[in-house]
């Protein structure tokens, strides 16, 4: 799976797969994205999904608004969590507010139902919520499960953007309750030390890797790079 580069992503008109001023192949891209997720969710006992990177800045909070568009496209009811109670995005990828949210119900001061905010008629969001002083402990909490159990029969897919996994635990505590991560990694930026590490981290705590996302992937002529990148990547696990 891989995404080209854009000059610059601000909001969530720019970055819409559904923004008729988005390049082609952007939007193919994240359409690769989707089938290949669907095809591996097909198969899944949960239908929860991380997307995490090994540091940050690599992607992960624009891929993971970008794919829950592009599920919603499909007409089926995506949910998006901003489980990155530390540095929350989405909402304002999405141009709405914070608010209450995951922090909240996790700490037991909201109902998750007061929480999620429509976005369009198929995609909805969560929120991270107010910064707490323990986002790993609240992630690894018998509550996030029952958040998790509350939230996923009500729709097609959950895509939980969470923190980077070499930077802090939070993605290693949360992510073993979902179908797995799917690995951001940002073309020319993340190395391959990063990503081994990030790898293995994922796999001692018993993290199923669904797959990577090469973002930011600067032209066409990488293409011959990134299947062979994403083919032995996929084959490693
Ligand atoms: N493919 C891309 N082309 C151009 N800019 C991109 C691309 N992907 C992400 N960006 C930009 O890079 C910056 C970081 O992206 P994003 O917030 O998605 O990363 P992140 O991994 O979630 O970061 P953090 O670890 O801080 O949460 C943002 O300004 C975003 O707009
Ligand atoms: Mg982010």
């Amino acid at each position: 799976m891989s995404v080209f580069s854009r000059k610059k992503y601000s909001s969530y008109e720019d970055i819409s797969v559904q923004n008729k001023k988005i390049p082609f192949a952007v939007v193919e891209s994240y359409k690769a994205v989707r089938a290949n997720l669907s095809f591996l969710l097909s198969s899944a006992k949960r239908n929860t999904v991380v997307v995490t990177s090994p540091n940050s800045g690599e992607g992960k909070s624009t891929t993971a608004v970008n794919m829950a568009i592009a599920f919603s496209q499909l007409g089926e009811r995506v949910l998006l969590i901003d489980a990155d109670m530390r540095k929350a995005t989405i909402h304002k990828k999405l141009k709405t507010e914070n608010g209450d949210g995951v922090s909240n119900i996790l700490a037991g001061m909201a109902e998750v139902g007061d929480c999620i905010k429509k976005i369009n008629e198929n995609l909805f969001f969560l929120p991270a919520g107010r910064i707490p002083p323990n986002p790993s402990e609240l992630l690894g909490s018998p509550e996030f499960e029952k958040l998790l159990s509350k939230v996923s029969p009500a729709y097609s897919c959950v895509i939980i953007d969470t923190p980077p996994i070499n930077v802090v635990s939070d993605t290693l505590v949360a992510a073993p309750l979902t179908a797995g991560v799917v690995m951001v990694v940002r073309d020319g930026v993340t190395q391959h030390d990063d990503i081994k590490h990030a790898i293995s981290s994922a796999e001692f705590a018993g993290i199923k890797i669904l797959g990577a996302v090469i973002n930011g992937i600067k032209n066409s002529s990488a293409r011959g790079y990134r299947y062979n990148y994403y083919s032995k990547y996929y084959k490693a696990h």
